[in-house]
């Protein structure tokens, strides 16, 4: 469920109509719902109240510094991936105790900043990457809790592209090893094993590799243990699924996903710990856009709109699926006709929707892009020069700008000519 329906014929941010948004900020523009990203949060801490647990919001889903405030404040954690990431979450104010920091290539610089500055755990995901942590955090004087990602070999039935808990991925190191690498972490100076980590893709939705998977951590936790090491905590990733199209068979939900954590892990007394992403940001966020032309083609009819495949890269990356949906709700009855949605980026690749049902829409009328409110603007670029697109936080009647569009000079003026070429 989400806060982004109909009033009076008008899409609505919660109390906020959208086209009040689309003249004050202009289009093309992402449209968060503070209140969806607060229910899909507590609806994961609600499912793993039964025991100790922390939700760890996977930070590079949607990371705006308003949005990582609000959700730290309510009581999350958070999964980073980066110095850049690490940052965001500590200038929205959370505790270095509460940031998980994963990723399978963590620099030096990176580990030195983290360690100076506080972190929960560090998630080794290579025996090169833990020799070097081991080495930063003894010269700096530090002992860092550790976990080692390990890859359970499942297969996450998603898009070859968001799974990595297969063996033939770049991630973690695989379980079968896992003896012999904590076995080596042991004997490191600075490191202190804490648990395992694992995390297996993304659009997850079925709950039967994460089973798999989990069942697998639970038996690793039974061998470590017994070989010494204290396990006392699981990251069990993230990846839950979100319906993208209305008319899907809706994915699991968080509480029937803390069910089977419950199940496969619960019995072993460890703290809990998860990173969704997805789940939490998609369907709190919507792209708007604007139609600029309706263009007649040979069979096909295309609506070209002001937002393209650099401000929401989901549909040209992965070939997904975005309901779009017109901001002034179709009156029942009236026709409609399939359009092609696309943008204005020179590539045939820059195609939201084929064949799109939609009521016929003319220039200017607003369109949003639902359940674009993850990896939408945290994967947006500047190609062919289009500014980096605008972000609007909605609370209730209330909404800001929480990144502003830059303007056109702003962009240009990042990049400097040498001055070798400026004296001919
Ligand atoms: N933890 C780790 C270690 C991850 O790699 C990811 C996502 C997450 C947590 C969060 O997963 P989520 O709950 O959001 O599924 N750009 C792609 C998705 C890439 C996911 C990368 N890793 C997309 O637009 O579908």
């Amino acid at each position: 469920m989400d806060h982004f329906l109909y009033r009076d014929g008008i899409l609505h941010a919660e109390n906020v109509p959208l086209p009040a948004i689309a003249r004050d900020v202009g289009t093309p523009v992402y449209v968060y719902s503070a209140a969806t990203l607060l229910r899909h949060f507590r609806l994961f801490d609600e499912a793993l109240s039964w025991g100790p647990h922390l939700v760890c919001y996977a930070v590079k889903a949607a990371s705006n510094v308003a949005i990582l405030k609000l959700l730290g404040d309510a009581g999350a954690g958070m999964d980073v991936v980066s110095e850049g990431e690490y940052r965001r979450a500590r200038a929205a104010g959370v505790p270095g105790d509460r940031i998980v920091f994963s990723g399978v290539g963590k620099t030096e610089a990176e580990m030195r900043h983290v360690l100076a500055h506080g972190v929960r755990q560090i998630n080794l995901e290579s025996e090169p990457e833990m020799r070097l942590l081991s080495r930063v955090a003894t010269e700096m004087g530090v002992t860092v809790p550790v976990t080692v990602r390990v890859n359970p070999d499942v297969d996450a039935k998603t898009h070859e592209k968001i799974a990595t808990g297969r063996s033939d991925n770049k991630f973690g190191i695989p379980i079968a090893r896992a003896r012999e690498v904590y076995a080596e972490i042991a004997k490191l100076a600075g490191l202190r094993v804490v648990g395992i980590d694992v995390h297996i893709g993304s659009q997850l939705t079925d709950l039967e590799p994460f089973r798999q998977a989990y069942r697998k951590v639970a038996d690793l936790t039974g061998i470590l243990r017994a070989d010494g090491h204290p396990i006392e905590r699981l990251d069990l990733g993230g990846g839950l699924g979100i319906p993208y199209a209305r008319s899907n068979l809706a994915p699991p939900v968080p509480s029937e996903y803390g069910q089977v954590i419950r199940e496969e892990v619960g019995h072993l007394g460890c703290e809990i710990e998860i990173e969704p992403g997805r789940l939490i940001a998609g369907n709190a966020g919507i792209l708007m856009t604007s139609t600029i032309y309706m263009k007649e083609g040979e069979g096909r009819d295309f609506l070209i709109v002001d937002a393209a495949m650099n401000d929401l890269i989901r549909p040209a990356m992965y070939g997904a699926h975005h309901d779009i949906v017109p901001i002034v709700e179709t009156a029942p009855g009236t026709d409609r006709r399939p359009y092609d949605i696309v943008g204005p980026v020179c590539e045939s690749g820059d195609t939201f929707a084929k064949g799109r049902d939609m009521a016929p829409l003319g220039a200017g009328d607003l369109i949003a892009m639902r359940s674009a409110g993850a990896y939408g603007a945290v994967m947006a670029s500047e190609y062919n020069s289009r500014p980096l697109v605008p972000e609007v936080l909605v609370q209730g009647d209330r909404y800001a700008v929480i990144r502003a569009r830059p303007t056109l000079d702003e962009m240009i003026s990042r990049d400097t000519i040498p001055q070798w070429l400026s004296e001919a």
